[in-house]
């Protein structure tokens, strides 16, 4: 026994560049192994001559292997310690994985050749082996090659196109038309990735916290196909200009599967050294050093946010708006604060519709605990179930001028904090809320014009709280009334609001102005759900009307996470709530009326949505004007 490590491959310290010739997986597994075996006998030889020389009794003498385990890891801890970096690959292979990386593309353009199916399979493969929260591998692949669908996807594809076209401006809107998106009718063959999430959140390791951590899955299992298909010279191009429950229609897939869009792949017809948006000059690639923060979220000078591409209208929309004013029988802005309103949303869209939705958002505070409000939490769930019933106030008012009514009970996933004592609601459910809004209120800018109302015993508290953090007002000057608090209750409401902003600073610092995080901390859910809904309808180009404080607080919010959106804002009315004249302030618009209103539920939108139709009405059938000769002789 003893003596020096035997083995043929004689590799005392573990350098990858010894492999770099001949880096197939079998050859390193063998390397790996050999290396394992002759560190173990150089381990005996060691002790070996030592424990010889002692008279140490003849059991200690002997030679003792460490069992290596036949399946797993085969590695010893020592050997671990002595070279940590150990697991890496070969260097040409990491120049390899690097070049692929660099090289993978967004293919637009195909060839017709088919695809061999052991290449297709050997794609899918890769994404097969991506890793899945909680090894729930989520992802279902869903191949087309059927002439007839990918036609059919092809045109659902172009008309998303169009619509999105919709929400750009000018010269961006041209771009945007100009560019080619997709490959579908090229590729000859669709991969669409669906997410089968029939199964809890809660029930699958890992995603309760996460609930959307399943689709990230397939997103990684979409890189990985990405990554291989570019190492095999194929092309893929990733296509998301579809409405996803277009998509699911096509191919007949089952509710509660979502699909993260149509993979279009086949042999490539450009060879595009860069991305194609970066060459066309849309975009460019931000510097590594911009997307990396040490430690925490610097309170000022962080990173800038994603660009947004959303613009208000361009100048000459807004001029036309005012000139449908301007040449009529009548004193250019004779309607006052009616024509300014009217001129901010012909400049939207000239076709504004003259029909629309009053969606009523209900939420819960937990604040209602501390006695803020003359009435019980309760309530909140009757006016719900009166507004759904036609017979609220708010229903009841919209329905004069015909508008539809909808109500949306906004309820957080996660249990909610009074924001005294905790936090309101988790980042995620803000998240959540916001995206959840955003596609009804694309969905009812569909409809016409949205006026915004809400519910919710307590939220005039929430709103004050929010104010103070939005705008960093005093809480003596953020908090009112409510809908009938007297002045013991007013105090009150200061003092709950004044506990809650201040753990809230102590827990945020500045960083509690940062709208999301400030709706997490102070709330509520049916303001998160109706600021997504008013970026949804803004980005569809359509007016929408607010109510109080807490609808202008939800426009604000919008409004802080995409500045455009404020060209879509009517403020209906001012309320009597002290923040809520500051928070139109700061959102650069006038009310329409000041009626002292305390009903919420959207009475104030709907009324003041009923004087913008009369007014559009007004406008349009007021005789058209000739301009006079300049120089009459
Ligand atoms: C989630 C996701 C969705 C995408 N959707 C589309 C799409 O609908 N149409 C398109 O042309 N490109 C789409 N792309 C491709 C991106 O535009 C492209 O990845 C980006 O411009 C960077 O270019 P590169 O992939 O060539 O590096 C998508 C990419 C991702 C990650």
């Amino acid at each position: 026994m003893g003596g020096p490590p035997t083995c043929g491959r004689a590799v005392p310290t573990w350098n990858p560049s010894i492999v770099a010739s001949a880096p197939s997986q079998t050859c390193l597994d063998a390397a790996r192994v050999c290396r394992i075996v002759c560190a173990s006998t150089a381990i005996r030889s060691v002790r070996g001559p030592t424990a010889g020389a002692s008279n140490v009794p003849l059991m200690s003498q002997r030679v003792w292997h460490r069992p290596v385990p036949q399946v797993g890891d085969p590695t010893s801890a020592a050997q671990r310690a002595e070279d940590p970096a150990g697991w890496a690959f070969d260097e040409l292979t990491n120049i390899a994985v690097q070049e692929v990386l660099q090289a993978r593309r967004d293919v637009r353009r195909f060839r017709p050749d088919p695809v061999p199916d052991h290449l297709l399979m050997q794609v899918l493969d890769a994404g097969h082996k991506a890793p899945s929260v909680g090894h729930s591998q989520p992802w279902r692949f869903v191949v087309v090659r059927d002439q007839a669908s990918r036609d059919r996807a092809a045109l659902l594809s172009d008309r998303e196109r169009l619509r999105q076209a919709e929400l750009f401006q000018g010269e961006r809107k041209s771009r945007l038309l100009d560019l080619q998106l997709e490959g579908i009718r090229e590729a000859p063959v669709g991969v669409v990735v669906a997410c089968d999430r029939r199964v809890p959140a809660a029930g699958v390791l890992g995603r309760a916290g996460f609930s959307d951590s399943d689709m990230w899955s397939c997103a990684c299992a979409i890189e990985n196909i990405w990554l291989v298909a570019r190492a095999l010279g194929l092309g893929l191009g990733w296509v998301t200009f579809f409405r996803p429950r277009d998509l699911a229609d096509l191919l007949d897939i089952p509710e509660g599967v979502e699909t993260l869009g149509w993979l279009c792949l086949g042999w490539p017809d450009e060879r595009p050294p860069n991305p194609g948006l970066e060459r066309s000059g849309w975009s460019e690639r931000i510097p590594l050093a911009d997307v990396i923060i040490e430690e925490r979220w610097p309170s000022t000078g962080g990173p800038a946010m994603p660009v947004s591409h959303l613009a208000g209208p361009d100048p000459k929309a807004v001029v036309s708006g005012r000139d449908t004013g301007d040449d009529r029988l009548t004193v250019p802005g004779s309607l006052g604060v009616l024509d300014v309103a009217l001129n901010r949303i012909l400049a939207l869209n000239p076709d504004a519709p003259t029909s629309g939705t009053l969606i009523v958002a209900a939420g819960d505070h937990p604040v209602a605990k501390h006695g803020v409000s003359a009435f019980s939490p309760t309530v909140t769930a009757e006016v719900l179930a009166a507004t759904r019933s036609g017979v609220s106030l708010g229903a009841a008012t919209a329905a004069q001028i015909g508008l539809t009514v909808e109500a949306v009970h906004a309820v957080a996933s996660r249990t909610t904090g009074d924001m005294v004592d905790a936090d309101a609601l988790h980042p995620s459910d803000v998240d959540d809320l916001l995206a959840e809004g955003e596609q009804v209120g694309r969905r009812l800018a569909r409809r016409g014009w949205v006026s915004l109302g809400e519910v919710g015993i307590g939220n005039t508290t929430v709103g004050a709280a929010l104010a103070c953090a939005l705008l960093g007002l005093e809480p003596s000057q953020a908090v009112g009334l409510g809908s009938a608090a007297d002045s013991a209750m007013l105090r009150k409401k200061i003092s709950v609001v004044s506990a809650a902003v201040s753990r809230a600073t102590s827990r945020y610092g500045d960083e509690l102005a940062s709208p999301k995080l400030a709706l997490a901390a102070l709330g509520g859910p049916e303001i998160a759900f109706l600021a997504g809904v008013t970026r949804g309808a803004a980005m569809a180009r359509i007016p929408v009307v607010l109510d109080g404080l807490v609808t202008s607080l939800a426009a604000l919010v919008a409004v802080r996470l995409d500045p455009a959106i404020q060209a879509a804002l009517v403020a209906g009315q001012q309320s009597r709530e002290a923040a809520h004249g500051q928070v139109l302030t700061e959102l650069g618009l006038e009310p329409i009326l000041q009626l002292r209103l305390r009903s919420g539920e959207g009475v104030g939108a709907c009324l003041a949505t009923q004087l913008l139709f009369t007014a559009l009405a007004s406008r349009g059938g007021t005789a058209r004007v000739v301009p006079l000769p300049s120089n009459p002789t």
